[in-house]
């Protein structure tokens, strides 16, 4: 294994920890919202919980079958919320991070095209499908905060 694919798999180690968290996070905050609009503010968590769970999908398989490296069984932080709208905003915050870490993996990996011959359009690919999706969970999320 070369550096590059050697950082690349401990900086998306530690995405794919921070998805196992966000999932699981968003799962369980989905039990926790109650009061009038409350089932559909479930039913986005639990849509945007589905779209971390494919995260992990494409981060494992990145990893794995790409950078020749083991994909991570560890989880990040979780955080708790006391109420619906400490749930989407402590929500908001970690998707916010996490697009601020992608991008950062992102860089890197157009950074070192050259040294990712069989690899390169792949990771690009996986990485920016990734943070376009964590964009569309901050447009969500700020609407149902009034955003
Ligand atoms: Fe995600
Ligand atoms: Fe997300």
């Amino acid at each position: 294994m070369n550096n590059i694919k050697e950082e690349l798999t401990k900086m998306l180690n530690k995405a794919l920890k921070l998805e196992h968290a966000a999932r699981i996070q968003y799962l369980t905050h989905a039990e926790l919202v109650k009061g009038a609009g409350a089932e559909k503010i479930i039913e986005r968590l639990k849509e945007i919980a589905s779209d971390e769970q494919e995260h992990e999908e494409i981060f494992r398989e990145l990893i794995g079958d790409y950078l020749g490296g083991k994909p991570t069984m560890g989880l990040a932080e979780t955080f708790e919320a006391k109420d619906t709208k400490e749930i989407l905003e402590v929500n908001l915050k970690g998707e916010k991070e996490a697009v601020d870490f992608y991008k950062r993996i992102y860089k890197k990996v157009v950074e070192n095209k050259e040294h990712l011959q069989y690899e390169y359009e792949t990771l690009e690919h996986g990485i920016r499908h990734v943070i376009m999706d964590e964009q569309e969970h901050i447009v969500e999320l700020s609407l149902l905060l009034g955003l």
